[in-house]
């Protein structure tokens, strides 16, 4: 399906600061195809017929869960959802023995969202399925920081040189970890505007933090990426308000309009927080790469379900002889 040459094939995507910009590189390139086939009347290929792949989201997910679904269908494979608050997880079944149970089922690729950070290496380290971080707690998302790079690419071509500005809430956000090293591997410059109660300890150097959003703009970042704000996840309150956070690290009109002047591309992983992040007009702009993210996103995860290499799992009898 690629033009250019597969490395080999891994097991599974559990982040993005073990993959290599040539990994990155053929996976954006891989996902390119894919994406031209959603414009034609059949919108499939056979890649993964056969093939079962596992949504088991913990965690609650629009995007990413569907983006899945729809991705592993479009290369064939058969789908399933398990419905999380439905399964013996609620009687108090352990992540271990639900993996097991499953595995038992034969399912090749497990795709998992979990709030515990780890949880999907510790899933990939106990199946033979290869195993897909679809998020784990504040850690990692490393399909959204594929799908955020293709979209990145689509819009401007070659992303060494170009700036990133990251807003917001870069402590509990598992995006703005993936974006950041995806965005450092492909050669990006990268900005921080964020409360400083929001700014996890031990920023890295490379990270280059403003004290106010002027002062960012002014730096002349190609894309502004607005982290979503992460209620669900703070337990202490490190902002006085939602409007005070608007006020000074939302996209206010006003900001938007200087935006929209310098022509500065708008992304953000959803779901929006309108009036929070962006004002309600920041959607409709010309430059704004919110939907054309989502719509990547299957794309990129097409590419990184037909690059995985699940391990064979023994059958039965091979288990038997060995014991
Ligand atoms: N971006 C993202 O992960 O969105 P969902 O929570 O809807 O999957």
């Amino acid at each position: 399906m690629s033009a250019v040459t597969s490395p080999p094939r891994r097991k599974d995507l559990l982040d993005i600061e073990s993959l290599s910009r040539e990994e990155i590189v053929f996976l954006l390139e891989t996902a390119r195809p894919f994406k031209d086939l959603f414009t034609r009347s059949v919108k499939k290929v056979p890649a993964l017929r056969g093939k079962t792949v596992l949504n088991l989201f913990f965690e609650p997910s629009t995007r990413t869960r569907a983006s899945f679904e729809i991705a592993a269908k479009r290369l064939s494979a058969d789908v399933t959802n398990l419905a999380i608050t439905q399964s013996s997880v609620t009687k108090g079944e352990s992540i271990l023995d639900t993996v097991e149970t499953m595995q038992s089922m034969k399912v090749d690729y497990m795709v998992v969202r979990h709030a515990g950070a780890g949880v999907p290496a510790f899933i990939a380290k106990h199946t033979p399925a290869a195993v897909i971080n679809a998020g784990d707690g504040n850690h990692a998302h490393p399909t959204q920081a594929l799908l955020d790079a293709f979209t990145m690419r689509e819009a401007v071509g070659e992303l060494a040189g170009r700036k990133i500005l990251l807003v917001g809430d870069l402590l509990h956000s598992r995006v703005s970890r993936s974006v950041s090293t995806i965005a450092r591997k492909l050669g990006m410059e990268i900005g921080i505007f964020a409360p400083g109660t929001l700014v996890p300890a031990g920023r890295p150097d490379y990270m280059q933090p403003f004290a106010d959003f002027g002062a960012a703009l002014e730096w002349g970042p190609d894309f502004v990426y607005l982290l979503r704000l992460q209620r669900e996840r703070q337990a202490a309150h490190f902002f006085p308000s939602l409007r005070e956070y608007h006020n000074v690290f939302g996209l206010t009109r006003e900001r938007f309009v200087e935006c929209r002047r310098r022509g500065i591309r708008i992304m953000h992983p959803g779901p929006v927080n309108r009036g929070v992040e962006l004002v309600d007009e920041v959607l409709t702009y010309e430059h704004c790469l919110i939907n054309r993210q989502v719509e990547n996103g299957i794309a990129a995860r097409m590419a990184v379900l037909y690059w995985l290499q699940p391990a064979v799992a023994p059958l039965p009898d091979e288990k038997e002889d060995a014991s």
